[in-house]
């Protein structure tokens, strides 16, 4: 587990993009996994400014998202299928039918399934995380199994707090969402995470330096072989401060 740190959003979101941009220019037929929420927004808008610049094309290449809340179709604002849209896809020339994210209108079940097969059958090239202040990755919440493959889940009354400021009202946050497992999110080659400010610090402290436990799901990741952690100086100052209380 590399862990770099940089000064603020902005420096992180510029090296998570080279990350991306390697593999973009370097694969012939990339096979990218994505995140929604607020981290990965900055990575997003260099992708689509180095596009914009003829750097990179996303003609051949395929995306995974890691989740989608039970319920939400394209057509429902807070869904991460309309986030996908609006964030990256629609600016850039990929071709939508190859962008994948679990479908939020059928029976959980059978979307869990169908996306747990096309993943089965394919190997991202890179993947980028967001986390939790509980340490989930995805929508693994704390307790979900390491050999999780994708389910669907009750979210934890935090991450419905914490997901809580995309909706107008916090009774309109979904209960239920489809998420990739720990195994699938495992089989990635590269893992980017990115994480920022002061209220991540507990849950990157016990990512990175702490017992590796289904209770923060975000632990598996030490026995990956090559993630890299990009944070700010204000969360490494916190880490190291809570190490001394
Ligand atoms: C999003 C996802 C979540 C988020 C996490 C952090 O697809 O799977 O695990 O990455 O909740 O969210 P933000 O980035 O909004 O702090």
């Amino acid at each position: 587990m590399e862990i770099r740190i940089f000064e603020n959003q902005k420096e992180i979101d510029l090296a998570a993009a080279k990350y991306f941009i390697d593999v973009l220019q370097n694969k012939q037929y990339p096979i990218l996994g994505l995140a929604t929420g607020s981290s990965p927004i900055g990575l997003y808008n260099n992708l689509i400014s180095a596009y914009n610049k003829d750097k990179i094309s996303f003609k051949n290449t395929t995306t995974f998202n890691l989740d989608e809340y039970v319920g939400l179709g394209i057509d429902d604002e807070q869904s991460y299928r309309n986030f996908m849209n609006k964030h990256l896809f629609n600016q850039i020339d990929i071709n939508l039918e190859n962008t994948n994210i679990p479908d939020g209108k059928l029976s959980p079940e059978e979307s869990s399934k169908i996306y747990n097969e096309k993943l089965t059958n394919v190997s991202i090239d890179i993947q980028i995380l967001g986390i939790g202040t509980n340490g989930h990755i995805a929508f693994n919440e704390p307790g979900t199994s390491f050999s999780s493959q994708t389910h669907i889940v009750d979210l934890k009354k935090e991450t419905i707090d914490d997901n809580a400021r995309f909706f107008n009202d916090k009774n309109d946050v979904p209960r239920q969402a489809i998420t990739m497992g720990l195994a699938n999110i495992m089989q990635a080659k590269q893992i980017i995470l990115i994480a920022s400010g002061e209220k991540k610090a507990k849950a990157i402290s016990l990512m990175i330096q702490g017992a590796m436990t289904e209770d923060i799901p975000a632990s598996i990741l030490q026995k990956h072989p090559n993630v890299t952690i990009l944070i700010d100086r204000k969360l490494a100052k916190k880490i190291i401060s809570c190490e001394h209380e």
